[in-house]
C-alpha cells in the first residue's frame, strides 16, 4: 500500500522524469529519499517543495536523487536483431543517401554508461572506410549524471562485452591494468556525451544542437516510463528527425501508439520507424503487441558463456565442496566415499581438464566421454556438473543440461552460475514461473554478497552488475 507522502513523491518523480516507480521499488526509493532528507536537514514536505521547483538547488538535488531511481543496465552490441538492422539496413541506407554531403547526425537518447553510442561509433567505423572525409556527429544523452561521467571515461568490465566478438573487443578497446577495458581514443572522441532529460527538455533545439537527426536510437528507456509520457517524447523525436530519418526503440516499447509523421517499418529482425515528409500519408498501422512478438528475435536470452571463456581450474579440495551438502546423512556417505587419495584427485583434474579442452575444440563426443570418466573419479565436483551442463546448453540439449545444473546446485546451494544458466534455460522454454524463481534466488544470493565481489565463472561480473542485469 502506498502512503500519501510516497504517492506525492512518486507523482513528482513521474512529472520530472517520466519514470513509473513500481510498487516493488517504492521501499528502495523511500530509503534513498530518507537519506537525502537527512543530509539536507529538511522535512518531507520541504524536500517535496525543493524537488518540485525549477531552482538551481532543485537541479542539483535531482542529480543526486536520480541515480537511485534509474536502471542503467546496458552492454555493447545489445540485441543482435536490432544491431543487424543497424548494420545491414539503417546505417548503410544513411551512408548511401549522404554520400555527397558526407555528414551524419545521430542521437543515442537514454545512453546510460555509453555502451550504445560507442557501439554505433564502432559499427560506423567498420562501415565508413574514409572517416576523415565525413562529419559524423554522435550525440549521447542521459539524465543520470553518474552514467554520463562513466560514459565519458569509457572504462568497462568484461561483463559489458558479453555479446561482443573478441576481435571487435581487441580492436576497439584497450586492456587496462585492473582488468577493465577502455574505449580507444579514436572511438571515444567521436561521441559527445551530455546530460539531458527527455521529459523536461525542449527539442528540437539549436542551442543544444539537438535537431536535424538522421537517426535517433532510444532503447530500453520507455519500459520504465508511464505510457502517457512516452507519446509526448516521441512527438518531440519526430520533430527532431529529418524527413526519412530513422527512429529505433526497444522491442514493444511503442506498441499501440500511432504517430502521424512516423511510419512503422517491419523488418524480419524487428520494427523501426521512419519519418514521413509533410505531404506523405501515413498508411502504416500502429504495431500491437502481437506484431512485435512476430518480428521479435527469439526471446532475449541470458548470456550463455562458451566453455572456453570459463575458468579452467578445478577445485583443489573436493572435501571442501562436500561439506556444503545440506543433508547430514548424505553428507556422511559422501565423506566416506570421497576420501579420494591424491592420485585419484590428480587423475580427476587431468580428465576434467581434458574434457574442457575437447569441449573448447568442439569435439563434443570426446568431451562427453571425459566428463563421464571425471564423474567416476569424483562424483561430487560442483564445477564438473556445471561445465557439463554448459556443454549441453551449447549443444541445445536443454533437458540434459537442466539435470547437470541441478546437480551442481544440489552440491552447492549457493552456486550462482548454475542458477543463472537454469534461468536461461527456463526462459528459452518459456517457463516464466521457473525462470523467475531462479532469478529471484540468484538475486537473493547476489544481494548477500559484497557488491564489488566478482564471479569468475560469469565473466568476472561484479555482484552489483549482475543484480542490475537481472532487475532490468
Ligand atoms: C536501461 S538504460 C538503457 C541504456 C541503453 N539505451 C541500452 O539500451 O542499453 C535506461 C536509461 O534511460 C535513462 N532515462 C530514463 N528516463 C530518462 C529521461 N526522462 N531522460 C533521459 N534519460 C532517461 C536512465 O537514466 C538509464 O540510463
Amino acid at each position: 500500500m502506498v502512503n500519501h507522502q510516497s504517492k506525492q513523491l512518486i507523482d513528482i518523480i513521474l512529472i520530472k522524469t517520466g519514470l513509473n516507480i513500481k510498487e516493488i521499488d517504492i521501499a528502495k526509493v523511500e530509503k534513498a529519499v530518507d537519506l537525502r532528507i537527512k543530509a539536507l536537514k529538511l522535512s518531507s514536505s520541504g524536500y517535496e517543495n525543493l524537488l518540485s521547483s525549477s531552482s538551481i538547488e532543485a537541479q542539483a538535488e535531482w542529480k543526486k536523487l536520480i541515480p537511485y531511481l534509474t536502471t542503467g543496465e546496458s552492454f555493447f552490441f545489445r540485441d543482435k536483431g536490432q544491431i543487424s538492422i543497424l548494420e545491414k539496413k539503417i546505417l548503410p541506407d544513411l551512408i548511401e543517401k549522404k554520400r555527397i554531403q558526407k555528414e551524419l547526425r545521430i542521437w543515442s537518447a537514454g545512453c546510460s554508461t555509453g555502451e550504445e553510442p560507442y557501439t554505433l561509433a564502432i559499427i560506423l567505423d567498420e562501415l565508413i572506410p574514409h572517416w576523415g572525409d565525413w562529419k559524423v556527429h554522435i550525440l549521447a544523452t542521459d539524465m543520470t549524471q553518474t552514467s554520463i561521467n562513466k560514459a565519458k571515461e569509457g572504462l568497462y568490465s568484461d561483463w559489458s562485452f558479453r555479446d561482443v566478438d573478441t576481435d571487435i573487443k581487441n580492436r576497439y578497446f584497450e586492456k587496462k591494468r585492473n582488468g577493465n577495458w577502455q574505449t580507444i581514443d579514436r572511438i571515444r572522441n567521436r561521441v559527445t556525451f551530455k546530460l539531458g532529460n527527455l521529459i523536461l527538455d525542449n527539442f528540437p533545439t539549436l542551442t543544444s544542437n539537438i535537431h536535424s537527426m538522421d537517426l535517433i536510437i532510444c532503447r530500453n528507456v520507455f519500459i520504465y516510463h508511464k505510457r502517457e509520457s512516452v507519446f509526448d517524447v516521441v512527438q518531440k523525436f519526430s520533430k527532431t528527425l529529418v524527413d526519412s530519418g530513422y527512429l529505433l526503440v526497444g522491442h514493444s516499447e511503442l506498441y499501440g501508439h500511432h504517430f502521424d509523421r512516423l511510419k512503422t517499418v517491419s523488418h524480419k529482425e524487428g520494427i523501426f520507424y521512419q519519418k514521413l515528409a509533410h505531404n506523405e500519408k501515413n498508411n502504416s498501422k500502429a504495431p500491437n503487441k502481437i506484431d512485435w512478438l512476430d518480428t521479435r528475435q527469439p526471446k532475449a536470452k541470458l548470456p550463455i558463456f562458451k566453455a572456453n571463456n570459463l575458468d579452467k581450474r578445478t577445485p583443489k579440495k573436493t572435501r571442501a565442496e562436500i561439506t556444503k551438502f545440506k543433508k547430514e546423512e548424505f553428507k556422511k556417505t559422501v565423506i566416506e566415499k570421497t576420501k579420494l587419495d591424491k592420485k585419484t584427485d590428480q587423475n580427476f583434474e587431468e580428465v576434467f581438464l581434458k574434457a574442457q579442452s575437447c569441449a573448447n575444440k568442439g569435439d563434443y563426443a570426446q568431451a562427453l566421454l571425459n566428463f563421464k570418466k571425471a564423474e567416476e573419479l569424483n562424483p561430487f565436483s560442483v564445477k564438473l556438473f556445471y561445465f557439463w551442463g554448459h556443454l549441453e546448453m551449447d549443444q541445445e540439449k536443454l533437458e540434459d543440461a537442466k539435470g547437470h545444473l541441478k546437480k551442481a546446485i544440489y552440491l552447492d546451494a549457493s552456486f550462482i552460475p548454475a542458477y543463472f544458466d537454469l534461468a536461461n534455460i527456463y526462459e528459452i522454454d518459456n517457463d516464466e514461473a521457473k525462470a523467475s524463481k531462479m532469478k529471484q534466488t540468484t538475486l537473493k544470493l547476489l544481494k548477500n554478497m559484497e557488491q564489488d565481489a566478482t564471479i569468475e565463472l560469469l565473466k568476472n561480473a561484479k555482484a552489483s552488475e549482475l543484480i542490475q542485469y537481472l532487475e532490468s
